[in-house]
């Protein structure tokens, strides 16, 4: 786990705009031990690139717990066969924290994830595959491997992945940080 952290941090480290949610990482280590969780989505990893990042993430992936915030009356069960996240750092994850949450999202690939928003704000950094990205009432725009997406506290959100299945790190910081996102469209 220990690995997984600084490669993620290390990820974030160029990013100008994850600087605030950088300045809140906790200086404590692991202090929760969870059991392992896999879902569905994980098969994706394995075609994924090794090396980097995302090559700790992969030796890390069995030992994580991968959750899913939505269920199947939010975006049915397609969606759900292709979604998942585990949390790295936050209120639930091995790493205690209540100032900010930390961890990857798992989508499948022609996975399509609604519109959605919630009170904290927060960066993704895909470090494999593509999607399209859609904030507030722009169109949806291509955003590749090491390029940050902002949300800030609110602002509506969209995502849809192509052939390639996409892991992207996020950052939360700010308000509930286990809430659920209020769900805009389906
Ligand atoms: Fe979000």
């Amino acid at each position: 786990m220990q690995a997984l952290l600084a490669a993620v941090r290390g990820a974030f480290a160029g990013v100008a705009v994850a600087a605030p949610f950088l300045a809140e990482w906790p200086e404590a280590g692991v202090t929760r031990i969870l059991e392992p969780v896999t879902l569905p989505v994980c098969r994706w990893l394995a075609a994924m690139p090794d090396g980097g990042v995302m090559g700790a993430l992969k030796a890390e992936a069995q030992r994580l717990q991968w959750r899913q915030t939505y269920g199947a009356g939010d975006f049915g069960a397609a969606f759900l066969a292709g979604y998942g996240w585990s949390e790295f750092i936050g209120l639930r994850g091995p790493v205690a924290s209540e100032r900010i949450a930390c961890g990857v999202l798992l989508l499948a690939p022609g996975t399509v994830y609604p519109a959605h928003a919630h009170a904290a704000a927060e960066v993704y950094l895909p470090i494999s595959g593509v999607a399209e990205w859609r904030r507030g009432d722009a169109g949806f725009g291509r955003v590749a491997v090491g390029q940050a997406v902002h949300h800030p506290s609110w602002m509506p959100h969209a995502m849809r992945v192509g052939a390639e299945p996409l892991a992207a790190l996020y950052l939360w910081r700010g308000g509930d940080l286990a809430a659920k996102s209020v769900i805009l469209g389906r």
